[in-house]
C-alpha cells in the first residue's frame, strides 16, 4: 500500500470572504449589500454587530498578504464584494473603478508575493439595490445582471486570475436566507411573528435561479475569456457527512442517501447531469421548478472542478409521515447523537460543527464516485473552538484543538487522494483570521490568525496557522 501523501503541486492555502473581513462599507462609494441592511435589523445578529469594521482587510490587505507568506500558503481564496464594483449593481448601473482597483491591487499583492489567487464572484452579499426587483427571486433580471457584473470581474482581472468560483454554498443563500430567515434578506414563513415570504417555495426559486446564473456565467467565460485567460471556473457547494442514526435500519440508511442530495446534488446533478436528483422531485413535486432546455443546456457540464465546502458530519434518523411544505432536509431529522447516545464529534462553538475527520475522506469519495471523478477543490474547511472568544489573547494563541482538527482533515483528505482514487488538488483552510460570522457575529472564531477586535484589527498567527506548513510539507513530499 502506498503512503498517504498529496501531489507535489497541490495547492494549499487559505480563504476569507469579503464581507466577512473587509469593513469600510461605504468607503470608495460601495453601496449597500443585503447584509448591510440585514444586520441593522435588532436582534439579527449576535451582539447586533454587523460587517462595517471586520478585519478591516480593505485598508490592511498588504498585512493580509503579509500573513500569508509567513505562513508559506500557496493560495489565497477571497470574495468580491459586488456592491463595491457596482454600487447599485444592476447591469446598466455605473462601474465604480475605485472598487475594481481594490481588488486588483489585491490580486497584484499575492501575485507578487507568489501567491495563487483564487475569487469567489458572489459569497452572499447580493447589492441591496437588487431587491428592487426581488433580488434573487427574480430570474430573468438576476440572471443579467449577474452575468454582467461576472463578465466586469474577468475582464478586470482574469490575467491574472486563474481560478473562479460562481457561487458559494448556494444552499446557504437559499435555505438560511428565504426558509429559516436567519441569514438575509432573511425571507422566512417559519417564524410564526414575523412572517415575510413562502418557506414552501421561495428556496427552491432562489436555488434554481442561483444555478442558472452559474450557468451564464460559466458560459460567458468558457466563450470570451478561457480561450486567452486559461483559467478554471466551479461552484463550490457546502455538504457536511451522514452517518445513520440506527445503523441496522435501512430507513436511516436510505435517509442519509436522500439527505445527501437534497444538500448537495440539489446543485450537484444539476451542474453535472442537468437536472435535479429524484428524491427531490418526488418531496417537492412541482414546488421545484423544471429546466428549459436551454437553461439545462448552459447548467449541464458547468463545472471545471468541484468547489467543496466541508465542516462536520451528522446522524441521520428517517421521519415516517408526510414531509412539511416547508421541509428541505428530505423528510428526516438530523442529529448528533445516535441510538446508542454516542456523539458524532467534539462540541465547538458552533452548535451544528462536529468534528468528524473519516466523514471527509468518506464524503470525498461519494463525490468523486457519483460525479464522475470531477478535480475536486477544497474551498473551505475548518473549526470554531468552544468559548475561545471569552479567553486571553495568549490562550487563544495556544489553539491546539484547531492544530488537532486541521490534522485529522487534511489527513483524511491525504487518504481520499491515495488510497480512493480521488482527485483533490486543492485545499483552503477557514479562515485565514477570525472575522465576522455571520448571525453568530464576533462570537465565533474561525481563523488561524487571532484578530483583535478591541486594539485596532491586530493580527497575531495562533499555533495553527504556524502548524499548516509543516503538515502540508510533510505529505506533499513526494507522490
Ligand atoms: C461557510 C461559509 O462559506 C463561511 O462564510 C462561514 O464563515 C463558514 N462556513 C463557517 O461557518
Amino acid at each position: 500500500m502506498s503512503r498517504t501523501s498529496l501531489p507535489k503541486d497541490f495547492l494549499w492555502g487559505f480563504a476569507t470572504a469579503s464581507y466577512q473581513v473587509e469593513g469600510a462599507p461605504a468607503e470608495d462609494a460601495r453601496g449597500d449589500s443585503i447584509w448591510d441592511v440585514f444586520c441593522r435589523i435588532p436582534g439579527k445578529i449576535a451582539g447586533n454587530e454587523n460587517g462595517d469594521i471586520a478585519c478591516d482587510s480593505y485598508h490592511r490587505y498588504k498585512e493580509d498578504v503579509k500573513l500569508l507568506k509567513d505562513m508559506g500558503a500557496r493560495a489565497y481564496r477571497f470574495s468580491i464584494s459586488w456592491s463595491r464594483v457596482i454600487p447599485l449593481g444592476g447591469r446598466e448601473d455605473p462601474v465604480n473603478q475605485k472598487g475594481l482597483q481594490y481588488y486588483i491591487d489585491l490580486v497584484d499583492e499575492l501575485l507578487a508575493n507568489g501567491i495563487e489567487p483564487m475569487v469567489t464572484l458572489f459569497h452572499w452579499d447580493l447589492p441591496q439595490g437588487l431587491e428592487r426587483y426581488g433580488g434573487l427571486l427574480n430570474k430573468e433580471e438576476f440572471v443579467a445582471d449577474y452575468a454582467q457584473y461576472s463578465r466586469i470581474i474577468f475582464q478586470a482581472l482574469g490575467d491574472k486570475v486563474k481560478y473562479w468560483v460562481t457561487f458559494n454554498e448556494p444552499w446557504c443563500s437559499s435555505i438560511l436566507g428565504y426558509n429559516e430567515g436567519v441569514f438575509a434578506p432573511g425571507r422566512t414563513s417559519n417564524r410564526s411573528k414575523s412572517s415575510v415570504g413562502d418557506s414552501s417555495t421561495e428556496p427552491w426559486l432562489v436555488g434554481h435561479n442561483l444555478l442558472i446564473a452559474h450557468g451564464a456565467a460559466v458560459k460567458i467565460y468558457r466563450e470570451e475569456f478561457k480561450p486567452t485567460q486559461k483559467g478554471q471556473i466551479g461552484i463550490t457547494l457546502n455538504g457536511d457527512w451522514v452517518e445513520p442514526w440506527d445503523p441496522e435500519d435501512p430507513k436511516d440508511i436510505e435517509a442519509c442517501q436522500r439527505k445527501l442530495e437534497f444538500a448537495i446534488s440539489w446543485f450537484g446533478d444539476v451542474v453535472y447531469f442537468g437536472d435535479y436528483p429524484e428524491s427531490m422531485r418526488k418531496q417537492l413535486g412541482d414546488r421545484l421548478p423544471r429546466f428549459t432546455p436551454e437553461e439545462k443546456d448552459l447548467v449541464q457540464g458547468s463545472n471545471d472542478f468541484y468547489g467543496m465546502n466541508h465542516y462536520c458530519a451528522n446522524y441521520i434518523k428517517h421521519r415516517s409521515g408526510e414531509p412539511e411544505p416547508e421541509d428541505y432536509l428530505g423528510n428526516l431529522e438530523s442529529l448528533l447523537v445516535n441510538k446508542e447516545g454516542q456523539e458524532i464529534g467534539p462540541v465547538t462553538q458552533s452548535p451544528w460543527l462536529r468534528p468528524h475527520a473519516v466523514g471527509f475522506r468518506k464524503l470525498l469519495k461519494w463525490i468523486s464516485d457519483r460525479y464522475g471523478r470531477p478535480a475536486i477543490y477544497v474551498t473551505e474547511n475548518g473549526t470554531s473552538l468552544k468559548g475561545e472568544n471569552d479567553l486571553s489573547k495568549e490562550e487563544i494563541l495556544e489553539d491546539d484543538f484547531r492544530v488537532w482538527y486541521f490534522k485529522e482533515y487534511v489527513t483524511a483528505m491525504a487518504e481520499a487522494y491515495t488510497h480512493d482514487d480521488v482527485d483533490v488538488r486543492g485545499y483552503m483552510a477557514w479562515s485565514l483570521m477570525d472575522n465576522f460570522e455571520w448571525a453568530e457575529g464576533f462570537e465565533t472564531r474561525f481563523g488561524v490568525t487571532f484578530v483583535d477586535y478591541h486594539n485596532g484589527q491586530q493580527r497575531f498567527p495562533k499555533k495553527s496557522a504556524k502548524a499548516m506548513k509543516g503538515l502540508f510539507d510533510s505529505l506533499m513530499r513526494e507522490s
